[in-house]
């Protein structure tokens, strides 16, 4: 499975796998785990982004945000609850999915969690701990540990982890703070990369921007996390229209609570997509802070649709290293960009590209 952080064969997930193959189905809940090897149809899934797509009988379900009626339910109904850390995601997106699990379970349920004991397995047995009494370790396989516990759950313990929010104080986007939870990108402060380009954009006219004095009318804000550059464009541009994409779903859940903070509500449309949809529709102006991480492949895929979406229309990207994603727009757009340029911005690049007139 190519989603980050999930990959069947790895020994944890094996351990995990190993250890619920007997609970029943319908009775275990997998809380952003990815798919286990060996288990049966019918399990239920929680997942935190379109790309990750149901295996063979799953019911796959979005995580969402904890609403006052979910943070003051009753007991779950699960026999069995399992996470798999995702490091990449952050610790304390997996203390959330910790106390996700914990809430879920019956009373008698069991959690399991595996993770390596040198990569933060010793502070995430301890926050089992906190929430159910009692922690334990039950397997070990190359370097991970598989623990379980059985117990009386905490319950504000458990609450605590899961209703943790943070505010992003960001005035070059929003004057009312921002919302953020565990599990997205840009939780404490807004990204020095997505400053650089709005720093940058800030200071030019739109004909820096876009060739001509007009104001766009369609902005695309590609991989748009909790939606600092949709809120920036629309704050800039209140008579356009602005389509924020992204593939996390808390995230996008939290451009629709930004915007309405912002009270730009009616100018953003937050959509769940890996990319930009299928059907394009006529856009001046795509603005991205692409993912670093993201390999040749699924930058290329990100780009490829470019020329269907802006013509004629303009694209910013803010990178570290621009060589990869100019190299990408000359050789998978089709046609590449009618002018293309590299702008050296403190601590970043901008790269400029133009389909069209
Ligand atoms: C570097 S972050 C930028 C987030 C936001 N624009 C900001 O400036 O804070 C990249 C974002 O791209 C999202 N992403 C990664 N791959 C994606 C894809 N295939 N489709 C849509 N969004 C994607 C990630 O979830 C992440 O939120």
């Amino acid at each position: 499975m190519s989603h980050e952080g999930l990959n069947i064969d790895d020994p944890g997930v094996i351990l995990l796998g190993h250890a619920v193959a007997d609970v029943p189905p319908s009775e275990l809940l997998l809380v952003c785990s990815g798919p286990l090897p060996g288990l049966r149809p019918g399990v239920t899934r929680l997942i935190t982004d379109v790309r990750e797509r149901p295996h063979a009988g799953e019911r796959c379900l979005p995580l969402t945000l904890p609403s006052a009626v979910e943070l003051s339910a009753s007991p779950g109904t699960y026999a069995a609850a399992v996470v798999w850390p995702r490091a990449h995601l952050g610790k304390d997106f997996s203390l959330l999915c910790l106390a996700r699990g914990a809430l879920a379970l019956r009373p008698g349920g069991d959690l399991f969690c595996a993770a390596r004991k040198d990569k933060g397995g010793g502070s995430l047995a301890a926050a089992i701990e906190e929430m159910m009494g009692h922690v334990e370790v039950v397997e070990r396989s190359r370097g991970y540990h598989l623990y379980h516990a059985r117990g009386e759950i905490d319950r504000d313990a458990a609450l605590r982890h899961l209703g943790a929010r943070y505010e992003l104080h960001a005035p070059l986007v929003s004057e009312a703070p921002l919302a953020s939870v565990p599990g997205v990108f840009c939780r404490r402060h807004l990204d020095d990369g997505t400053s650089a380009l709005l720093g940058h954009l800030n200071a030019v006219d739109e004909r820096q921007i876009l060739g001509h004095q007009r104001a766009p009318r369609a902005v695309i804000d590609l991989c748009a996390g909790i939606g600092p550059i949709a809120l920036w464009a629309a704050k800039r541009w209140p008579s356009a229209s602005i389509l924020a994409v992204e593939s996390n779903l808390l995230a996008c859940d939290l451009i629709a609570e930004n915007s309405r903070r912002a009270g730009v509500d009616a100018q953003i449309r937050a959509l769940a997509s890996d990319g930009l949809p299928a059907t394009p529709t006529p856009t001046d102006l795509l603005l991205a802070n692409p993912p670093t991480h993201a390999g040749e492949d699924e930058l290329g895929r990100l780009l490829a649709p470019l020329p269907r979406w802006l013509s004629p229309g303009d694209a910013w990207f803010v990178v570290n290293r621009p060589g990869r994603v100019v190299s990408l727009l000359t050789k998978k757009t089709d046609p590449s960009p009618s002018h293309l340029d590299v702008l050296e911005v403190p601590g970043f690049a901008l790269v400029h590209a133009r389909w069209g007139a």
